[in-house]
């Protein structure tokens, strides 16, 4: 990446504020779906679809020739219920992914400052520098969100932050008092607050700390979810905004250039998946289960530490350079995502897999520790 405009933003201040150019695409290599190969690398849930999505999808072959509904407005309708919205607060994307793209081209107009957090998920840096923006990075704080920097910085002059709640790849929750914090700072401030929360659906109810509440209060906030995730329809490609009915209007807007964004599998399928609320309870019940089971697995690894988290994932610390580990994974059909790019070196992000599925990864990395020279 190519900083063109740099200054600092504070005396004193770790936050970063610079004009990137985003780099070439380069895709990881985790993505190989081949017989065979273990993929803990992208946060994908194992358990599949629905299978009320299944027969959603099924239902829907016969009508590719049609447009699926630009306005998505079964799915938004749907959506809104769950949270007590209206349907008209509610934009449908392909993901979260295109959501954020969406938040760039609406708010990061003219002279505007997109801010991030350091140590994060790429979707949300790469977002701000795809429209050209002046993109402000504010550290994380022993693997948080650094809630009174963010605040500060909310509060300074208008700017539009993107934050992952929980966060990407450190699994850390904000507490709901934290939420409050940065939503009224971002209300005195003129700010916007992105909440990208694709993990909240992991969270147990009493967990889960969605800012949905302060978008029903009307606060200037958008949040971001995905049926990738708990729903299993990550190959589909849907999620949706949830923001006041003037800031979902502009998002909306810019979401019409695409006009016929989401296809009608993906709205389809996740439709259903709402409808499907035992599903999902036990894609988080078992997921919680397999998490509980490797940290068992590691406890007395003395080159691998990790903590329990309320996603779908486990931020694990090794003693080595997290990309040799994870190039040797791979070697034997594991594959894991190295932190490295996201600021972490010793870092390998492992997503919950079924047990056996995990207990074939710690049998990998001991063998690779043993070779490393620490059994
Ligand atoms: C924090 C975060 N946001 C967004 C996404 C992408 O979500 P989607 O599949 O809905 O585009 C991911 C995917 O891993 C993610 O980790």
């Amino acid at each position: 990446m190519t900083s063109t405009d740099q200054q600092l933003p504070a005396p004193g201040s770790t936050a970063m504020l610079e004009r990137c150019t985003l780099p070439p695409f380069t895709p990881g290599s985790q993505t190989f779906d081949l017989p065979g190969v273990i993929r803990l690398a992208q946060n994908e849930s194992i358990h599949g679809p629905s299978p009320a999505a299944v027969a959603a999808i099924a239902a829907e072959a016969g009508r590719a020739h049609r447009y699926p509904d630009a306005t998505a407005a079964t799915l938004a309708g749907r959506v809104a219920e769950t949270y007590g919205l209206r349907p008209e607060q509610v934009v449908v994307g392909n993901g979260v992914d295109e959501l954020l793209l969406f938040c760039a081209v609406t708010f990061l107009t003219g002279d505007a400052i997109g801010m991030v957090t350091g140590n994060t998920y790429p979707g949300h840096w790469s977002a701000v520098d795809s429209v050209g923006a002046r993109r402000l990075t504010v550290p994380l704080r022993g693997n948080r969100i650094d809630v009174p920097a963010v605040a500060a910085a909310l509060r300074g002059r208008p700017i539009t932050a993107f934050l992952c709640n929980p966060h990407n790849p450190t699994g850390t929750v904000l507490t709901a008092e934290e939420v409050a914090i940065l939503v009224e700072a971002a209300e005195r401030g003129g700010s916007l607050l992105v909440l990208d929360e694709a993990y909240m659906d992991f969270a147990e109810p009493d967990q889960a700390r969605s800012a949905a509440e302060h978008v029903r209060k009307g606060a200037p906030v958008i949040v971001l979810r995905t049926f990738s995730k708990l729903h299993g329809l990550a190959g589909l490609r849907c999620g949706y905004a949830l923001a006041s009915p003037g800031l979902a209007d502009r998002l909306r807007r810019v979401k019409h250039v695409t006009v016929y964004n989401v296809n009608r599998y993906a709205l389809a399928a996740a439709e259903a998946s709402l409808g499907d609320t035992a599903f999902a309870d036990t894609v988080r019940a078992r997921t919680r289960a397999a998490m509980a089971h490797f940290l068992t697995a590691i406890e007395d690894l003395p080159w691998i530490r990790a903590q329990a988290t309320v996603t779908n994932f486990l931020h694990c610390e090794l003693d080595w350079d997290a990309l040799l580990v994870s190039q040797e994974l791979q070697q034997r059909s594991v594959l894991v995502r190295p932190c490295a790019d996201m600021g972490f070196p010793r870092h390998i992000r492992v997503s919950v897999g079924t047990e056996e599925e995990l207990d074939q990864l710690v049998a990998a990395l001991t063998e690779i520790a043993t070779e490393l020279g620490r059994p």
